[in-house]
C-alpha cells in the first residue's frame, strides 16, 4: 500500500477555476469589463490541437472570452507577427497565447518577444522572466505556477524547506525554481550533468521533477516524507503492448516513501490551463487599471 498523500490535482484545478470565474464574474459587474484571451495555433500538431481545444472551453466555462485563430503550417513569420500585432492593440484581448511548439520556418524567441510583455500569459517574454527572477510581479508561467500551488496544498508554508528541482528548462526548471527562491525555500536545480543526482534529490524536502525521462526518479532517491512533484507527462508502452502516461518519478516506489506526491495523470496536468486562466484575469486586471 502506498504511504504518501495523493495531491489531487484535477480537484485543485477545478477549485482555481471556480475562483478564477467568481473573479470574472465580479470584474463583469464592477467594471463592465470581460476578460478574452486569443489562442493562436499554426499547423496541425494533433496534441497541440487538444490543448487549444481545452483552453477555449475552459476560457468560455470561466465567463471569459476566447478567441481562437487557427493558421496554416505554411505560414511565414511576418504573417504570425503581423496577426500578434493586431492582438496586441486589441481592447478586447486580455491575454495572448501562441502555442508551441511552431512550424521551423518561424522564430519561435521572435514571436514571444513580439507579444506585449503585460498580454503574456504564458510568462515566456523575456521582459516577464526578468521580472520574475527579479522577485518583482510579473506573469508567471503556467505549469511552475501551478507546482508551488500543489505543493502549498499540502504544505502552506515551504519557508526554510530544502528544495531540489530537477531539470533546467525555460518552461519549467528555472521558473520553477524561481518560485521556490520567492517562497524562502533553499533551492537547488539538478540537470542531466548532476554529479550524484540521487543524492542530491536525497537531500530534499520538496521534489519537482522535470526532466522528461519515464520513471526516471526512483524510491530510493527520496527522503521519507518529502513532497513530490511530478511535472512529467511521457507516453510509454505498458507490458500489455497498450500505451500509457507515465511522470518523471516512478510512481509506485516513490509513494512508499515520499509524504505526498502529485499523480500522472491528474497531478500537475490540469493545473496549467487553470493557471492560464488565473494570469488572464490578472491581466485584464493590471490593464484595466493602466488604462
Ligand atoms: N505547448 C506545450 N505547453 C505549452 C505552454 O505552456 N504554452 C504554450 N504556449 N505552448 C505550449
Amino acid at each position: 500500500m502506498a504511504a504518501a498523500r495523493v495531491i489531487d490535482g484535477k480537484a485543485i484545478a477545478a477549485e482555481v477555476r471556480r475562483s478564477v470565474a467568481a473573479e470574472v464574474e465580479q470584474l463583469k459587474n464592477e467594471k463592465g469589463l470581460t476578460p478574452g484571451l486569443a489562442v493562436v495555433l499554426v499547423g496541425e500538431d494533433p496534441a497541440s490541437q487538444v490543448y487549444v481545444r481545452n483552453k477555449a472551453r475552459q476560457t468560455t466555462e470561466a465567463g471569459m472570452r476566447s478567441f481562437e485563430h487557427r493558421l496554416p503550417a505554411s505560414t511565414s513569420e511576418a504573417e504570425l507577427l503581423s496577426l500578434i500585432d493586431d492582438l496586441n492593440r486589441s481592447k478586447d484581448m486580455h491575454g495572448i497565447l501562441v502555442q508551441l511548439p511552431l512550424p521551423p520556418q518561424i522564430d519561435t524567441r521572435k514571436v514571444i518577444e513580439a507579444i506585449d510583455p503585460a498580454k503574456d500569459v504564458d510568462g515566456f517574454h523575456p521582459i516577464n522572466v526578468g521580472r520574475l527572477s527579479a522577485g518583482e510581479r510579473s506573469l508567471v508561467p503556467c505549469t511552475p505556477a501551478g507546482c508551488i500551488i500543489l505543493a502549498k496544498s499540502v504544505q502552506p508554508e515551504l519557508r526554510g524547506l530544502e528544495a531540489v528541482v530537477i531539470g533546467r528548462s525555460n518552461i519549467v526548471g528555472k521558473p520553477v525554481a524561481q518560485l521556490l527562491l520567492r517562497e524562502d525555500c533553499t533551492v537547488t536545480v539538478a540537470h542531466s550533468r548532476t554529479r550524484d543526482l540521487p543524492g542530491v534529490v536525497r537531500r530534499a524536502d520538496l521534489v519537482v521533477a522535470a526532466v522528461g525521462r519515464p520513471e526516471m526518479v526512483r524510491g530510493d532517491w527520496i527522503k521519507p516524507g518529502a513532497i513530490v512533484i511530478d511535472v512529467g507527462i511521457n507516453r510509454v508502452e505498458g507490458p500489455d503492448g497498450k500505451s500509457r502516461l507515465v511522470g518523471d518519478v516512478a510512481y509506485e516506489e516513490v509513494a512508499q516513501v515520499a509524504g505526498a506526491i502529485t499523480p500522472v495523470p491528474g497531478g500537475v496536468g490540469p493545473m496549467t490551463i487553470a493557471c492560464l486562466l488565473k494570469n488572464t484575469v490578472a491581466a485584464a486586471r493590471d490593464q484595466i487599471a493602466r488604462a
